[in-house]
């Protein structure tokens, strides 16, 4: 394997952008090849079958184009592929090594001592799965997990519609057993929720932390690409970002969060 290889983040659609700033922060050398199943996102309202499915054929697509690494940077497909009794040994199936994003989610928690409850908001499939639920009381029994579905609010991402009134109204509403409830901290188990960040602490108040798993999953990446001596820790980096629609859409998301020099780069429309 080769340092000069690039290190892969698959996403449903935009959401994996999150790990992607923090990978690009920490890691400004590293060579990034971005997919977005954008034809078929959400995942987060399919059966568990269908994600595994999906995620099996963006890790072959992402094996074939010769990442070193892959980030499955999406809760959904991290939970149903990496960490359901049912699924067996994902991983086995390829032999390009995938890091998923809940353990980043689990570390930012491990962090903070300080709190009591944490309400764990994520996609229908996330929540279903009980993964954080299952890890956070392993992680520490005393904690008190608040989970809540927030099914609609990746489409909404999807469309662009950060600022419309009806987003802060889906927002408003899932958050609703918090408002008067002294929750403490929220994990953003999904990364497209970060992209939501300013309207989620809004709605919130500044009193609460949130949390997302972004950065602890970059720090993993890095301690895996050091302890294999994959790092590529000189040069220009070199970004490549393939989606399953039509690019434009993509494009315009990608440089409303990443600035307007990503719209110079390449984007090609791909089949997994
Ligand atoms: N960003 C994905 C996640 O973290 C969204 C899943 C979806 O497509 O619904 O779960």
């Amino acid at each position: 394997m080769d340092a000069q290889l690039p290190v892969a983040i698959f996403d449903s659609g935009v959401g994996g952008i999150s790990v992607f700033q923090a990978l690009t922060h920490l890691l400004p050398c590293e060579n990034i090849i971005y997919l977005a199943d954008n034809k078929r996102v959400p995942y987060g309202g399919l059966s568990s079958e269908t994600i595994v499915q999906y995620t099996s054929e963006a890790v072959s697509f992402l094996q074939a184009k010769k990442a070193k690494l892959v980030v499955l940077g999406c809760h959904t497909a991290s939970a149903r592929c990496l960490y359901d009794e049912e699924v067996f040994s994902f991983q086995k199936r390829f032999s390009v090594p995938i890091i998923g994003v809940i353990n980043g989610g689990l570390q930012a928690l491990k962090q903070r001592d300080d709190f009591r409850r944490v309400a764990v908001l994520g996609t229908k499939s996330t929540i279903q799965s009980g993964v954080y639920e299952r890890l956070i009381r392993c992680q520490n029994p005393h904690l008190e997990v608040i989970p809540i579905a927030c099914p609609l609010l990746v489409p909404m991402i999807e469309s662009g519609l950060f600022t419309h009134p009806d987003t802060e109204s889906l927002v408003r509403g899932y958050l609703q057993p918090l408002l008067n409830d002294s929750v403490d901290v929220v994990l953003l188990a999904c990364t497209h929720y970060p992209l939501l960040r300013g309207l989620i602490q809004k709605v919130l108040g500044e009193r609460v932390v949130l949390l997302d798993s972004s950065d602890y999953t970059s720090f993993e990446v890095r301690d895996y690409l050091a302890a294999e001596n994959l790092l590529k820790v000189s040069g220009k980096p070199h970004y490549q970002f393939c989606v399953t629609d039509k690019p434009e859409l993509f494009s315009r998301r990608v440089s409303l969060f990443l600035g307007a020099e990503y719209n110079s780069h390449l984007i090609d429309q791909c089949q997994l």
